[in-house]
């Protein structure tokens, strides 16, 4: 393989290093480009730039491939527990029984939050989004723990703002929930692992406690470890550079979850189940909806369809439709909306638009329907999304500021108006 690239600008001939990842990937080194020709390069949507360089989760979109430090995904959705693969994603490998041990009983000794939190939580709208109480519920743990302010501190006192985070992401979003049905809150009980504890505090109430079912532990359990991370998405993108700028934890992950909520994003966890309920409702003619999705006067999109990096198909996607024949089934739930879901996806992998566009269902796209059957209302998708999403979030930050990575700071070309004179008031 050649280890340079020729760049020809203005006549000049300039020579750029040629990098190789572990996994083959090639890569233009520009980070002199500038400073050798004085241009610099054009990539909106970052299509095509990469941002760092990076040791936690590889992705082949053509292959359909993804890897957490080496492993497939699909070996860890079928074996790991969300645990042992948050310590994975975060330290870089599975963790011994006594490491597990002492990394989740470390994390129960901080699910608790403080109590004067909980008067904010009143203050929302009763008919506020979870997603929105809780970016602003995690950027404020931050005026709770000043000590995370200087997020380079020291190891312990990063370990210990990694420990509280994941330990109060599950209680402020089942308590995002139970604000929103003004339901008096539950509180974590630590005899419970993370998934348990967190369906616990999102379905018991103070006269009823909630059965434990483990066919719904194990079904959070997977689609937690399917988002737990996607390398430099959207969400991930924000919090490397939120936390370029050596903004604290809380304050940077708050962002990732801002991020995660726009509808292209994680958001479309939500999205899809309302587009399904609308077809539904509509007498379930799938090639209607097809036909508008194709229609470039038509706003509408399908939902949970296509994948910025995914060209082939969305390995997350092909794991979780199977998950979801099997839960719904264990818990003898029929859903009409898992039939429309098949017939759509069908229908659309047999339709030319879609092909030659290489649209595949993704990650979203039969996620919401075992979310539903498990008793997960709709506008607390996204709120999974970014509670599985978080050990990467965490990894992602702690590679960042391990590798002291400047802050992140793109360059633009400039289309506006050049050079003009001030016109006072009276003469516009
Ligand atoms: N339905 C209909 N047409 C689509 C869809 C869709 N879901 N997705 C893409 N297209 C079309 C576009 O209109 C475009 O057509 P054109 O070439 O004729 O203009 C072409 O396919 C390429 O689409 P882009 O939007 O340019 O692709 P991009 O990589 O920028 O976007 C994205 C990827 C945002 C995921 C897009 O496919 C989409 O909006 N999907 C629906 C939302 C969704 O499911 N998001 C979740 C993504 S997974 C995640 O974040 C966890």
């Amino acid at each position: 393989m050649s280890e340079i690239a020729k760049i020809e600008l203005d006549g000049k001939v300039y020579e750029l290093p040629v990098i190789e990842g572990s996994e083959n990937e090639k890569a233009i080194d520009i980070s002199k480009l500038r400073e050798l020709t004085g241009y610099i390069t054009l990539d909106t949507g970052y299509k095509n730039t990469g941002a760092t360089k990076s040791a936690i989760t590889f992705l082949d979109g053509e292959l359909g491939i993804l890897h957490y430090r080496g492993y497939s995904i699909e070996e860890l959705a079928e074996k790991a527990s969300f645990m042992e693969v948050s310590h994975l994603l975060i330290y870089g490998e599975l963790p011994t029984q006594t490491e597990l041990t002492n990394f989740e009983t470390n994390i129960k000794k901080h699910t608790l939050v403080h109590e004067d939190m909980k008067r904010f939580f009143e203050a929302f709208p009763a008919q506020a989004h979870p997603m929105g109480v809780l970016s602003s519920m995690v950027s404020s743990l931050a005026t709770f723990y000043p000590e995370s302010l200087d997020p380079n501190r020291s190891a312990e006192a990063k370990n210990l703002t990694i420990q509280r985070i994941l330990a109060k992401l599950p209680t402020l979003s089942a308590w995002s929930y139970k604000n929103s049905i003004r339901h008096k809150v539950m509180y974590p009980r630590n005899n419970y692992n993370y998934c348990e504890n967190f369906l616990h505090m999102m379905f018991a109430m103070p006269t009823e406690d909630y059965h434990i079912d483990p066919i719904v532990v194990s079904a959070v359990n997977k689609l937690f470890i399917l988002h737990a991370d996607h390398e430099q998405n959207c969400s991930t993108s924000t919090v490397r550079i939120v936390g370029s700028s050596q903004a604290n934890l809380y304050s940077t992950v708050s962002a990732g979850i801002s991020a995660l909520w726009g509808p292209l994003h994680g958001g479309a966890n939500q999205e899809v189940i309302e587009m399904l309920e609308q077809i539904h409702k509509d007498g379930g003619n799938v090639d209607k909806w097809i036909l508008k999705a194709k229609d470039k006067e038509d706003p509408f999109r399908l939902m949970g369809f296509g994948h910025r990096v995914y060209k082939n198909f969305d390995p997350r996607a092909n794991i979780i439709k199977k998950a979801c024949d099997d839960v719904l089934q264990k818990l003898g739930v029929n859903d009409p909306l898992l039939a429309i879901a098949k017939k759509l996806e069908k229908v659309a992998l047999e339709d030319e638009y879609f092909k030659s566009r290489n649209l595949y269902p993704n990650v979203d796209f039969y996620s919401g329907i075992i979310y539903k059957a498990i008793g997960i209302p709709t506008e607390m998708f996204t709120v999974m999304f970014a509670l599985g999403r978080l050990p990467g979030w965490i990894a992602q930050w702690k590679e960042m500021t391990e590798n002291k990575e400047p802050i992140g700071r793109p360059r633009q070309v400039y289309i506006g108006k050049t050079s003009r004179e001030y016109v006072p008031l009276s003469k516009r």
